[in-house]
């Protein structure tokens, strides 16, 4: 390794604090493929580079970077740069930058197994609608065809922005290779709810994934003019959208554990002074079990279709992607939270590349302590002493599993 000073997690993410800063929305908007995430994967390498690490962008954009060489049997860790719109510091970053720190204590402690570090594009699926692309699509869950036809609320293609942005997107697929030299894959994150804060520890292993889809509402209606139309003779989408909403919040809530959120409602063409031609409601649904998700969706459907019909519109809802529920390797989960210090096992109900990779290669993950419990909000946070923390632990995890 590189001669170099000792790097902190508080004082990485320090380094970055003021990169894709959100004046409008507050927190952090850092789109894959946008000029913030271009510098914060600069800045990723370079940190890497320091570190003497061997460092590779993949056919699918991910970013590897390797100690002990490219090639098979690696431990491997890391996590996503982008963001939500308006989100928090530690939603991605967090895992990047432990995976630096957890390193440079691998090389202190004299480790010299294989190891890499990955960092995964559109993670949130904020730009082009569908999460964890960069990891769907190296596991094949997701084709080429259907990712790179994908399109960005300016009508861009992600077979476009990733042109421009230096990748071959005819290289873009299912990655076999890549995959094949993971042996084990750890991801560091902030925690997204309250287990940590109300069990009073800084660090836990993971043991599920909430099943979660996304599904778009496209209601539409006749556009006309504000003021020149009356209100009997009006065939208003974001009308019908509003009852949507409303009938999915009703209709969530009467099954126990399920989530479903509307968090974008894309009007067309969206004037103050105009009666919209069309509404896309973006709709999120989660629940442990995959089949009452189906079953719930299948519920909003026919709502919506109802509803659409009093104002006179039509709705058609189109799924856009689905990840079942995630259960992490049982035994691995295990011997990990006793190698931390029995630390606590915990469900959550946000989606990581690690639920994507988990259906390929052994995999874990480790939460660290958030004492708002809020994310996907700039008031997602981390205490310094709780990010070395994890750093601390995710280092143990990895030495644990070369020693096994
Ligand atoms: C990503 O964080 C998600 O759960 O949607
Ligand atoms: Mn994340
Ligand atoms: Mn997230």
């Amino acid at each position: 390794m590189t001669e170099h000073q000792r790097d902190t997690v508080s004082g990485l993410l320090a380094e970055i604090a003021d990169v894709g800063r959100d004046g409008r929305r507050g927190g952090y908007s850092r789109p894959v493929h946008s000029p913030p995430e271009h510098e914060l994967r600069e800045w990723f390498v370079e940190h890497a580079e320091r570190r003497g690490l061997d460092v590779e962008t993949d056919r699918n954009g991910i970013i590897w970077a390797w100690h002990g060489g490219v090639g098979p049997g690696a431990l491997v860790t890391g996590s996503h740069l982008d963001s939500v719109p308006g989100g928090g510091a530690f939603d991605g970053p967090l895992g990047v930058a432990s995976a630096l720190v957890a390193f440079d204590e691998l090389t202190a402690r004299g480790v010299t197994d294989r190891r890499a570090i990955a960092v995964f594009p559109e993670e949130e699926g904020s730009r082009f609608g569908l999460a964890c692309l960069g990891s769907q699509l190296m596991t094949g869950v997701v084709t080429p065809e259907h990712a790179l036809g994908l399109k960005d609320v300016d009508g861009r293609t992600y077979a476009e922005v990733a042109r421009a942005s230096g990748f071959d997107p005819e290289r873009f697929g299912a990655d076999p290779e890549a995959l094949g030299r993971i042996d084990t894959f750890v991801e560091l994150h902030v925690e997204q709810g309250r287990g940590l804060i109300d069990l009073q520890r800084p660090v836990a292993v993971a043991s599920s994934i909430l099943g979660h889809g996304r599904w778009r509402i496209t209601v539409e209606g006749e556009g006309n003019h504000a003021g020149a139309t009356l209100m009997a003779d009006r065939r208003d989408p974001m009308v019908a959208a509003a009852q949507i909403v409303l009938a999915i919040r009703s209709l969530a809530s009467l099954v126990t554990d399920a989530r479903a959120t509307v968090g974008r409602l894309i009007p067309t063409p969206g004037g103050t002074n105009v009666i919209a031609s069309r509404v896309d409601v973006w709709l999120d649904v989660r629940h442990p079990d995959d089949t009452t998700v189906q079953t719930l969706v299948e519920r909003i459907r026919e709502a919506a279709t109802l509803l659409a019909a009093e104002e006179g519109c039509t709705a058609t809802l189109v799924q856009e992607s689905f990840s079942p529920t995630v259960d992490f390797d049982a035994a691995l989960r295990d011997d990990l939270a006793r190698e931390l210090g029995n630390a606590p096992i915990l469900g959550t109900g946000a989606g990581h590349d690690a639920g994507v990779l988990k259906e390929k290669v052994r995999t874990a993950m480790l939460f660290v302590r958030n004492p708002t419990g809020v994310s996907h909000s700039p008031a997602e946070h981390v205490e310094d002493p709780d990010a070395e923390a994890g750093a601390a632990a995710l280092a143990d995890s990895l030495a644990f599993l070369s020693g096994r």
